[in-house]
């Protein structure tokens, strides 16, 4: 993982340098805020959308008549995206590290507890999609909850909260 973020470090901060170089209104620390590494803000977008995608589904079951196609497509959508957490956290992009993340320490220290989480949200996600097709309101949104579970199993241990 080192390996291959040094390299994209250091075009980080060449881009930075001719950002800065090309405007005018490029604030003066924009080079360091620049170094950060572009997969942060790929796995904040990634998790963004899983957020989204877990709102359409509890819209959905507030309904009387839940769109339950719709729920299955976000499930879906959410199943493929959680597949891309693991991939997404590699050595050195922790918030000890600097960068404006909320990715803790813990994710490195424990990477199998971390792994597990990951794939737990793979798992309970594919479940929503399945039951979803079936259309029992009351088993999509027992399904949705576990789901929700798993969010929060993850973010206890390995977020940060800055609420705290
Ligand atoms: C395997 C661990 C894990 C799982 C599972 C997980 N998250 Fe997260 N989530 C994180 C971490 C770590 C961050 C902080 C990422 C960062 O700031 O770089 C985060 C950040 C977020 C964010 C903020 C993104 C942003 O804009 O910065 C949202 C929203 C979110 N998660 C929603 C969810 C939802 C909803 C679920 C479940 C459907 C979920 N997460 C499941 C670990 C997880």
């Amino acid at each position: 993982m080192i390996r291959t973020l040094a390299p994209r470090l250091v075009v980080s901060a060449t881009l930075a340098g001719l950002l800065a170089a090309c405007s005018s209104e490029a604030p003066v620390d924009a080079p360091a805020a620049a170094a950060e590494p572009a997969v942060i803000e790929e796995r904040q977008d990634n998790f963004e959308a899983i957020g989204d995608a877990f709102k359409a589904v509890r819209g959905e079951l507030e309904k009387d008549a839940p769109d339950f196609t719709l729920i299955a497509a976000k499930a879906s959508d959410i199943n493929t995206r959680a597949a891309k957490i693991e991939g997404h956290f590699p050595a050195g992009t922790s918030v000890d590290d600097g960068f404006d993340t909320e990715a803790l320490a813990a994710i490195w220290q424990k990477p199998d507890d971390f792994k597990a989480a990951a794939q737990k949200l793979v798992g309970e996600s594919a479940k929503l999609a399945s039951l979803a097709g079936k259309g029992d309101k009351a088993a999509v949104g027992a399904q949705a909850m576990t789901m929700g579970g798993a969010c929060k199993g993850c973010h206890d241990n390995f977020r940060l909260d800055d609420k705290k």
